[in-house]
């Protein structure tokens, strides 16, 4: 007998447990469906967990997902809680950044890929977006997020603020690695995006890189400023495959990407460590003006799940099975609000999570 997955499932504030609800459902029925055995343990996090217990991540919820196989996360944060201090462990997403750092999950892998049937949805024009399939693989635990000094303070001339920049060779490696291995299983194409020629951090970035590239010499690996790519990546997204880049410009370049898919509420995204145990969440947040009231897209939840079954619990067969389901459902022009077109006459959060659970094989 096989032991069942433990699946850690934290759905926190906002729309979170909406969709997260909507990811459990379709990733029960797919687990049933290809004999996966999963075991669930519900937590609370972000401001739920500020009202509940008077901090966003309770250290019981850090060890609790120490023990876990994969953690599934909903999105933090909300206006109710938007006074505490940025570094405060009252603020909603000092619950993300403490799960990340405090599980050591250092590659967040943000897949963008338009659907067929959305490329009338996106942003840019068709034949700009058509076939677009890149990964982006961002550092997840270092660089301007956690460096130290990280702080507000008075002078003599009145209010400085600093926030630092630092990244040691192993930190660039592990997740270089981790870029160029994907990169192997894809196109074997790998663009790091830096701001040599401004940072030391970048130009530091890029030798280690370069270095690393060199052990995977069947991937063609190139470099480009964050400010160029930020533009070709509207101009000609399908050049791209795997494109590294460190914590702040993988932040925002994620979600520049994910406008060639539609909208943000249809990206997954999966947290890495060095182990196979990895948080997995859409890269949407919290959106409190839509909060409970059943009309959320939960692909990007949905597609993490899928995520989940790929690399946390090595069954890519589930994955593709989750993900197909996805497509033919949005084949059949199944649209939430944030992705309806004029006339269309869009579906709730679990209109469209039954429906995908319909489509499963
Ligand atoms: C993301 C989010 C987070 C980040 C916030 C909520 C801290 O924007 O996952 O992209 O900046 O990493
Ligand atoms: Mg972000």
């Amino acid at each position: 007998m096989t032991t069942a997955a433990r699946i850690v499932v934290l759905p926190g504030d906002g729309i979170g447990p909406e969709v997260t609800s909507a990811a459990r459902r379709v990733l029960d029925a797919a687990a049933s469906r290809g004999g996966i055995a999963l075991d669930y343990v519900d937590d609370v996090v972000g401001g739920a967990a500020v009202d509940a217990y008077g901090v966003a991540l309770r250290p019981q919820t850090l060890r609790l997902c120490k023990t876990a196989d994969a953690i599934l996360f909903g999105a933090v944060g909300g206006p109710k809680w938007d006074d505490a201090a940025p570094d405060s462990k009252l603020r909603p997403g000092s619950a993300l950044l403490g799960l990340r750092k405090g599980l050591g999950l250092f590659a967040n892998l943000r897949p963008v890929r338009v659907d067929a049937s959305m490329v009338a949805t996106s942003a840019l024009r068709p034949e700009r977006v058509r076939d677009v399939d890149l990964l982006v693989v961002r550092e997840l635990t270092g660089g301007l997020y956690f460096s130290r000094p990280k702080r507000r303070y008075t002078t003599a001339r009145g209010e400085a603020a600093v926030d630092t920049m630092r990244y040691s060779t192993p930190e660039i490696e592990r997740v270089a690695v981790r870029a160029f291995e994907l990169a192997r299983q894809r196109r074997s194409k790998l663009c790091s995006v830096d701001k040599a020629n401004v940072l030391e951090t970048s130009r530091s970035w890029r030798a280690v890189v370069s270095r690393v590239g060199q052990r995977y010499p069947d991937v063609a690996c190139s470099h480009m400023l964050v400010d160029a790519f930020a533009m070709d990546l509207l101009r000609r997204p399908q050049a791209y495959d795997v494109v590294l880049t460190e914590n702040l410009f993988g932040d925002i370049l994620s979600d520049e990407a994910s406008m060639l898919a539609g909208a943000l509420g249809m990206l997954p995204s999966a947290s890495l460590g060095a182990g196979t145990a990895g948080l997995y969440e859409p890269i949407h947040g919290s959106a409190p003006d839509i909060a409970g009231k059943g009309v959320a897209n939960p692909i990007g939840a949905i597609l993490s799940a899928a995520l989940l079954l790929r690399w946390s619990l090595n069954r890519d067969d589930a994955a593709q099975a989750i993900e197909g389901a996805v497509s033919r459902v949005l084949a059949a022009g199944l649209r939430t609000a944030d992705t309806v077109r004029d006339g269309e006459t869009p579906v709730g959060t679990a209109a469209i999570a039954d429906a995908i659970v319909n489509a499963l094989p």
